[in-house]
């Protein structure tokens, strides 16, 4: 079965309201008509309602950009899964980087929320990724592979065919340098070689796993037509209109 690929725009802490529907209403007039690959949008909390407004029962979907495991209670800041469905949450990135490092989220936090969120019926978008000094220590393959177990760990064969991977490593992530195209391709690989331990070959052929990290309208074409890159989970690309539909209309050889 041929994997479909999937692009995503992350657009982190930006965009009010009236900026944020503007954006989304660009991009969905311009990929209304795309039928070759999955689009996901992941705005901030407070403009899911507001462009799932926009983007409903179109090809565009709708992720939010973290999530608390907790079903409800006493935690002030944070969000549901109920929360999520109840606007229209189709995904949601969880294990981002940014959440790891600035605001101290462990492998076993992430887990939980992951958990959480498939019982939920909400894709997770789980990312993974090696800094700059484990990639000079040549460590990148046992820390994906770490951070792939733990991420699945306790989940379900079943269960896992709903989560989708994003592989990106924190060097290049809003830095402007990308992986190369093979080096990329070799950790999906390795990616893909643990999942094959954890559950079986089909599990791991299947999987959707997307590349992040400075992918932009140059740049995507060469990714994304790599065997083991499904896609891309794109940052600062994903804010411009004309840049994300660029990438979204990569040729796929
Ligand atoms: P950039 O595309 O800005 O490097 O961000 C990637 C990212 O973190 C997407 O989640």
């Amino acid at each position: 079965m041929a994997r479909r690929k999937l692009i995503a725009g992350n657009w982190k802490m930006n965009n009010t309201n009236g900026e944020a529907v503007s954006l989304v209403k660009e991009i969905l007039e311009n990929a209304k008509n795309v039928v070759d690959k999955d689009i996901v949008v992941a705005p901030t909390f407070t403009c899911l309602s507001e462009v799932n407004s926009v983007i409903k029962n179109t090809n565009v979907k709708l992720a939010a950009q973290n999530m608390y495991h907790e079903p409800s209670g006493a935690f002030t800041g944070q969000i549901s899964s109920d929360m999520l469905k109840d606007v229209g949450c189709e995904y949601v990135i969880l294990g981002h980087s940014e959440c790891r490092s600035i605001f101290g989220e462990t492998d076993s936090l992430i887990n939980k929320k992951i958990k959480r969120a498939l019982e939920a019926s909400i894709k997770p978008i789980f990312c993974i990724g090696e800094t700059l000094d484990e990639r000079e220590k040549g460590i990148t393959n046992s820390i994906v592979e770490n951070q792939t177990k733990a991420g699945f760990d306790g989940i379900s064969l079943d269960d896992a065919k709903n989560v989708i991977i994003a592989y990106e490593p924190v060097w290049a992530i809003g830095t402007g340098k990308t992986a190369t195209p093979a080096d990329a391709d070799n950790v999906h690989k390795v990616i893909r070689d643990t999942l094959k331990s954890i559950y079986n070959d089909t599990v791991a052929e299947n999987m959707i796993i997307l590349y992040g990290g400075s992918m932009n309208e140059n740049n995507a074409s060469e990714l994304l037509n790599m065997p083991n890159i499904d896609g891309g989970l794109i940052g600062g690309a994903a804010l411009k209109a004309d840049k994300f539909l660029a990438i979204i209309n990569s040729k796929i050889v």
